[in-house]
């Protein structure tokens, strides 16, 4: 029995090892805290800040894959629906102004499993 128990100590410790490395899931926290920088912007327009498109840089950068991109839509639209202040014309024209293509469009009508 205490055999069978190291086996699947050791399996599982093998399974985290080899998941680690470039396997890491973006999540809605990191999307919050990049963009969190963006809130003044998003709402008020202006001069887009250097720490939002530090942020919204890091966000693209950091969802490359297709599961990482629809998580992050889906994070954007939680964040569109909880800030009801959110001028969405600002928002499409974000990226364009920290010089970032998002090869996708969010708005709070995105279908995020469509997102690729
Ligand atoms: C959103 O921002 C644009 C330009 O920044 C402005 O023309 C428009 O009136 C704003 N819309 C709302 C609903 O505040």
């Amino acid at each position: 029995m205490a055999n069978m128990v190291m086996k699947v100590i050791g399996l599982v410790l093998a399974c985290m090892v080899v998941a680690a490395p470039g396997a890491e899931a973006i999540t809605c926290g990191q999307v919050v805290s990049l963009l969190a920088p963006c809130l003044g912007y998003l709402t008020k327009g202006g001069a887009v800040p250097p720490a939002c498109c530090n942020g919204v840089r890091g966000l693209n950068n950091a969802a490359k894959s297709t599961p990482d991109r629809q998580t992050t839509c889906g994070c954007l639209k939680n964040i569109y629906s909880s800030n009801s202040g959110i001028n969405l014309s600002n928002a499409g024209s974000l990226p364009g102004k920290c010089g970032v293509n998002i090869p996708y469009k969010i708005s709070p009508t995105t279908d995020c499993s469509k997102v690729q």
